[in-house]
């Protein structure tokens, strides 16, 4: 009985933490390695996400941005992981304020603007931050 007991918890324990706690996993294994673990990224070649990355969805063109930049579009995650690590970094690094309105990213929204991944990075973020500034 015991055994069967601790057999039940081996096999429904990976699925139900993978299910649950994938987002946080994936960044952690596919992200942070440049963006780190606080988000704060490095300075001159990494941008900091914290403050920063949730003002993106707010101007036209932001989201499709956050979806297109390489270190997302070209990673290995499905669509489905990209939108929800997407939405956890949005939800982890902020501003706090995005959470009300906030529309989350599903596997639709990030299938249909992933590809081809954004060549023209520098320029299309300079015009997306003078966007938000002009607000
Ligand atoms: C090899 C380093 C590297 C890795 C790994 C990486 N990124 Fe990035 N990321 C960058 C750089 C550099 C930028 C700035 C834009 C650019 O030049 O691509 C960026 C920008 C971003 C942005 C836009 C933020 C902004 O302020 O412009 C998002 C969203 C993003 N990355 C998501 C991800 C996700 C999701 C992953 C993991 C699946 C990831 N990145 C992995 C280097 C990386």
């Amino acid at each position: 009985m015991k055994r069967f007991a601790l057999a039940a918890i081996l096999i429904a324990a990976p699925t139900g933490f993978a299910h649950a706690e994938s987002a946080p996993i994936n960044y952690m294994l596919q992200c942070q390695g440049c963006h780190l673990a606080d988000g704060s990224g490095k300075p001159g070649s990494v941008p900091s996400l914290v403050d920063s990355i949730g003002r993106f969805v707010r101007v036209p063109g932001g989201r499709e941005y956050l979806v297109r930049v390489p270190g997302s579009s070209q990673s290995s995650l499905s669509d489905r992981d990209l939108a929800r690590v997407l939405n956890y970094m949005i939800r982890s690094f902020g501003p706090a304020d995005v959470a009300a309105d906030f529309r989350p990213f599903d596997a639709v929204e990030v299938t249909q603007v992933r590809r081809p991944p954004l060549s023209e990075t520098e320029s299309v973020r300079r015009a997306l931050l003078s966007a938000m500034e002009a607000r």
